[in-house]
């Protein structure tokens, strides 16, 4: 795939499948603006490869507009974004504090909806554009002890599919990738207990394939979808789950 000439926004450019998502869009030739709250992780990726940068909350709608301000007067067009930043609470109902919730919501729901109203004037301009958001599996189906998480992903692919027929005749195709478990390190983010060898273990063999995806795993998927092979695709939960909700 080739992206020559094309501009591609990623947030949570800085750690696990957003940075994945950085360097694929990289190596096919697209300039890179990563989106991210930690500047000292996007600083490496910068170093890395080459890219820009905008360092934010994608919760706050002022930096989002700013960001995206910030892009076109670099590069002068936004073909792609990636709504990669997200959060995750490990927390039944009863044991989720207010603050919790809103956290979730905030970052996972806020984030994706600021970033793309402000990302769809441009492409709506331009005649074209692409959206990938980051929902889960979990957007889909249901876990245990992570309600707030569920919830924000359930959202964030209700967002993808209302957006998706609001922009169609736009030349804006907007779609959804919907991981199952990745090595990230998301994994260790907020679990009460330790990320051992033996945790690793029982989550990849909770997997039919039997391992964890590789967050390029994931990233060659949002490479093809933001892609012009998939011009027919739009309002599309695209599941990557090594089977997982096969069963
Ligand atoms: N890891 C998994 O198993 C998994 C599975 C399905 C979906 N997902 C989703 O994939 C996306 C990427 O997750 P990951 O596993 O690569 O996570 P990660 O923790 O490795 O990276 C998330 C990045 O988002 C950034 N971020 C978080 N909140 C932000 C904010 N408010 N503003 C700006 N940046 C912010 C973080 O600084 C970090 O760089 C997330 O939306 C996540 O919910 C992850």
């Amino acid at each position: 795939m080739d992206f020559t000439g094309k501009v591609a926004v990623i947030t949570g450019g800085a750690s696990g499948m957003g940075a994945a998502t950085a360097r694929e869009f990289r190596a096919a030739g697209a300039e890179v603006v990563i989106v991210d709250r930690n500047a000292g992780l996007a600083a490496q990726v910068v170093d890395e490869l080459g890219c820009a940068v905008a360092i934010g909350d994608v919760s706050d709608s002022v930096f989002c507009n700013m960001a995206v301000e910030k892009v076109l007067k670099r590069y002068g067009r936004l073909d792609i974004l990636v709504n990669a930043a997200g959060i995750i609470v490990r927390a039944d109902a009863l044991n989720t504090s207010d603050e919790q919730w809103q956290r979730v919501l905030n970052v996972n729901v806020n984030g994706v909806f600021f970033m793309s109203r402000a990302a769809l004037g441009p492409m709506k301009k331009q005649g074209q554009g692409v959206i990938i958001n980051f929902g889960s599996i979990w957007g889909e189906v249901g876990a245990v002890g992570v309600v707030a998480y569920c919830a924000s992903k359930g959202a964030i692919h209700q967002m993808t599919r209302a957006m998706a027929l609001d922009h169609v005749k736009d030349g804006i195709r907007i779609n959804a990738v919907c991981p199952g478990e990745v090595n990230t390190p998301m994994l260790a983010s907020e679990r009460s207990e330790p990320v051992t060898p033996e945790l690793m273990q029982r989550l990849a063999e909770a997997v039919p394939l039997g391992r964890m995806a590789e967050p390029v795993e994931i990233a060659r998927v949002v490479l093809f979808m933001a892609s012009d092979a998939a011009s027919y695709m739009t309002g599309a939960m695209i599941t990557v789950d090594a089977g997982y909700t096969a069963r």
